[in-house]
């Protein structure tokens, strides 16, 4: 027999905004078998940005079989993957018809801009001043909430299905774990409190639906899925098709608060920022929720049935909305680049930006700014300027947002972070983490192992099927080689190159298109 099959492993869905990932870990949190896949990107107008619910589906199952497969072809068997995880892109809304299981239109991704209008004028409405205080969130074009309003409004079908009792909504981890475990007449309609928490339907005290905040976005027919724990054997059901029928779900985490969990930040203070399509830097606040005077979002962090002093812990949350995407537009619009991680190189061609100031605000600038007439606007363009530059201001752009973040972080908590934990995409580039220390002044401390966020949604598997009883016993879990960035800035340096930055947000401000 194969000695190696004794180990336990985990394994997790990864469903972020650009690609689907499946990933199978070893006990010390290495992944032994992965796949991933991107899906296309639907852009119907400038400021709208969409996915089609099967791509999001269909590219999900295609990861699990084809790591299923190298998994086997190792020599493992499926019965030694003990815990599966589900970890997902957040507020993206998707609506299908509890009669047919099929969705009623594209999901609406997370940063897309269409609520606009709508935003401002339910500012306006009676009432709304109680929203943050209920929900943790500000109102924006963000939440799940605005999105599923517009859908209701501007959709006929969607808006029957609401009024026939037959319009179903979830986030994309209810989309996913409806149709894993058997789809129409059969499937769980379920999510967690990191994604519920993103709705803007959630009190954010109780963990429960809030009739005020249902009420108040008029979304009292449509059937909510049912908040249960991030971690928990029973809620999420079997997977139904595919290698892993049989496979039991018991864990389920919105993207952000994975990679919180996969970088083991367990205890209050700790804190990690995830490079992805967006940025988000998450800061555990222990089991209150703390609500930001400063334009950070309160979330549920994760809830872990059973495990001592986890069962429910709260976040502080920065959210950038371009940071990847911004790279990913340096190669696929502009054409500057091949690959993306061809950024970083290319940035240190040049020793600075050369007084260029690019604010990346193609949705808005979300946290801590909240400004939502601000567009995408390169400043301090001369006949000197060249693409070597731009590419340096694209990653500056991520890294003072995530300064402005850190500050505002600081003045709601009363703490100042020694070092930032980091993850995701830009930071594999020693480039972009050496100037994200640079402008912040603290140190950037990276793990070796970078698919926390994958790692965090089979952590919290792992839990409700008793792999681990405490946080403590993860302590061999994604310890190994870690590199840290030391800033190499003066005070001085580094409050000019802010000032020019806060400068530059103040001039995108205001565009009226
Ligand atoms: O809130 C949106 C976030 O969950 C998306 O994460 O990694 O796809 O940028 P990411």
């Amino acid at each position: 027999t194969n000695t190696m099959s004794h180990e336990a492993f985990t394994a997790a869905v990864d469903q972020g905004t650009t690609s689907s990932r499946f990933l199978i870990f070893d006990p010390t949190g290495t992944p032994r078998a992965s796949h991933q896949v991107e899906f296309p990107q639907i852009y119907p107008h400038s400021g709208w940005i969409e996915h089609d619910p099967y791509d999001i589906l269909n590219s999900v199952r295609l990861c699990m079989d084809k790591a299923t497969e190298k998994f086997i072809n190792m020599g493992y068997k499926v019965e030694d993957i003990k815990a599966l995880g589900i970890t997902n892109q957040r507020e993206t809304t998707v609506v299908w018809d509890t009669v047919t299981g099929k969705p009623l239109y594209n999901a609406i991704v997370w940063p897309d801009t269409r609520t606009k209008k709508l935003v401002h004028e339910l500012r306006k409405a009676d009432g709304a001043n109680r929203l943050h205080e209920l929900s943790g969130l500000p109102l924006s074009t963000y939440p799940s909430s605005v999105k599923l309003l517009w859908l209701l409004r501007h959709v006929p079908r969607v808006r029957k299905a609401s009024e026939e009792g037959r319009l179903a909504f979830g986030t994309v981890d209810s989309w996913l774990l409806y149709n894993l475990t058997g789809g129409v007449g059969r499937g769980v309609h379920v999510t967690d409190p990191s994604n519920a928490s993103r709705t803007m339907f959630m009190n954010i005290h109780t963990l429960e639906y809030d009739d005020y905040l249902i009420d108040w976005f008029g979304v009292g027919k449509v059937k909510l899925p049912r908040i249960v724990a991030s971690s928990d054997p029973d809620a999420y059901g079997l997977i139904t098709d595919g290698p892993l029928a049989g496979l039991r779900i018991s864990g389920c985490l919105g993207d952000q608060s994975a990679a919180l969990v996969g970088q083991c930040a367990f205890k209050p203070g700790m804190a990690k920022n995830t490079y992805g399509t967006g940025c988000f830097l998450l800061y555990n606040t222990g089991s209150k929720p703390v609500l930001s005077k400063n334009g950070l979002l309160t979330t549920v962090a994760y809830t872990f049935k059973g495990v001592k002093g986890h069962e429910c812990v709260y976040a502080l949350e920065g959210s950038i909305a371009v940071a990847g995407s911004a790279v990913k537009f340096l190669r696929d619009n502009l054409g500057l680049i091949k690959q993306s991680d061809e950024v970083g190189e290319l940035a240190a061609k040049v020793e600075d930006s050369g007084g260029v100031v690019f604010v990346t605000a193609f949705s808005g600038l979300f946290a801590p700014y909240w400004i939502d007439d601000c567009r995408g606007t390169i400043f301090g363009i001369t006949q000197f300027t060249r693409k070597e530059h731009i590419a340096r201001a694209t990653i500056e752009a991520t890294c003072f947002q995530t300064k402005a973040i850190l500050d505002a972080m600081e003045k709601d908590s009363g703490t100042a972070l020694h070092a930032l934990a980091v993850d995701g995409g830009m930071s594999n580039s020693d480039v972009c983490m050496q100037l994200q220390a640079d402008i912040m002044g603290i140190g950037v401390d990276r793990p070796a192992m970078r698919e926390t966020t994958a790692l965090g949604a089979a952590i919290a598997a792992g839990f409700a099927v008793g792999l681990w009883k405490n946080v403590e016993e993860l302590s061999m879990i994604n310890k190994d080689c870690r590199s840290t960035f030391s800033p190499r800035t003066d005070e001085a340096s580094r409050e000019r190159g802010f000032e020019l930055w806060a400068r530059a947000v103040k001039k995108a401000e205001g565009w009226i298109d």
